[in-house]
């Protein structure tokens, strides 16, 4: 079996082009172009790359995209300050806090993100945001979860009754994916739900077999290819969280070729998941915009 490459490049494309319209008509409705504010701490050179793409991104759909730069040492209480002020800015729709933050500065990231307004908390990553999202009544929706609920329905993959696999916990990813793929019905109808999922990780037993038995396999563990092709059911489809840098190269969580071989379809690394992630923070942000407007 040779697997069908799940382009999520091309649909990140589709997605940014739908949001620019929505946003001509938003402005053309009288208000103003929505903004979004990233707040970038300290010079980490992967999170300065996703900074400026994500400028990039709102500039050409049309999005004011302003970056706010701290130096790595300034501290809980500037951090915090600049928080508030974003908060308080009625020309400010959504809010960025670039993670992770500097290590060994002593930052306290819940802090932070707890601070974030939740009626401008883009990255849904605020305990209301959250908690309306276990609730199956969500507002904004963590934007690679949502990328890959709406990568899968544009490829006309249902979810519904399947075995799901998420690997990996994490607040960011693993978590609100496992969630968002049990609901009964999500932003994509109930086809992108209604799964029977599996939430695996580092202490997960006998993780091969685990994985194996999953219809939907999704790997979100920031490990490079530690999914190999032996813990792949045959015409599954593995969906790559991953992006890690090995020598010079960008690999995923999954051993790409290995898995070609024995899955139906999987997302490449990179232009698969990736650039999902910059497209639904734009649909969060032109969403940030008119929930305030209605208020
Ligand atoms: N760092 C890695 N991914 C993300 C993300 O989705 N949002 C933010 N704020 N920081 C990140």
């Amino acid at each position: 079996m040779m697997a069908e490459k799940l382009d999520g490049k091309q649909v990140a494309a589709e997605i940014r082009e739908e949001v620019g319209e929505q946003v001509k008509q938003f402005v053309a409705s009288g208000a103003p172009a929505p903004c979004l504010a990233a707040v970038l701490v300290g010079e980490d050179p992967a999170s300065q790359v996703y900074v400026r793409n994500k400028a990039r991104a709102c500039e050409k759909a049309g999005i004011e995209g302003r970056t706010h730069r701290l130096p790595a040492d300034a501290g809980q209480k500037q951090l915090l300050e600049l928080v508030n002020q974003l908060n308080a800015d009625p020309t400010v729709n959504g809010i960025l806090v670039q993670l992770p933050l500097p290590s060994g500065q002593d930052y306290d990231e819940r802090e932070i993100l707890d601070a974030v307004d939740p009626l401008k908390d883009v990255d849904a990553f605020s305990p209301v945001n959250v908690g309306l999202l276990m609730q199956g009544r969500p507002r904004f929706l963590p934007c690679t979860p949502h990328g890959i609920v709406q990568l899968l329905h544009r490829a006309k993959i249902s979810c519904s009754g399947k075995k799901v696999c998420v690997v990996g916990r994490s607040d960011i990813v693993g978590k609100p994916m496992a969630m968002m793929l049990a609901q009964k019905s999500g932003s994509c109808g109930p086809d992108v739900a209604n799964a029977t999922v599996t939430l695996a990780h580092s202490r997960t037993a006998d993780l091969a077999a685990t994985c194996r038995d999953a219809d939907i396999l999704i790997a979100a563990v920031g490990r490079p290819e530690m999914i190999t092709a032996d813990m792949i059911k045959p015409g599954a489809v593995v969906i790559d969280v991953g992006i890690n840098r090995v020598g010079d190269k960008l690999v995923g969580d999954v051993d790409y070729a290995g898995a070609c071989e024995v899955a139906s379809a999987i997302t490449p690394v990179p232009g698969g998941v990736g650039p999902l992630t910059i497209a639904m923070l734009l649909h969060n942000t032109l969403m940030a915009a008119k929930l305030q407007s209605a208020s």
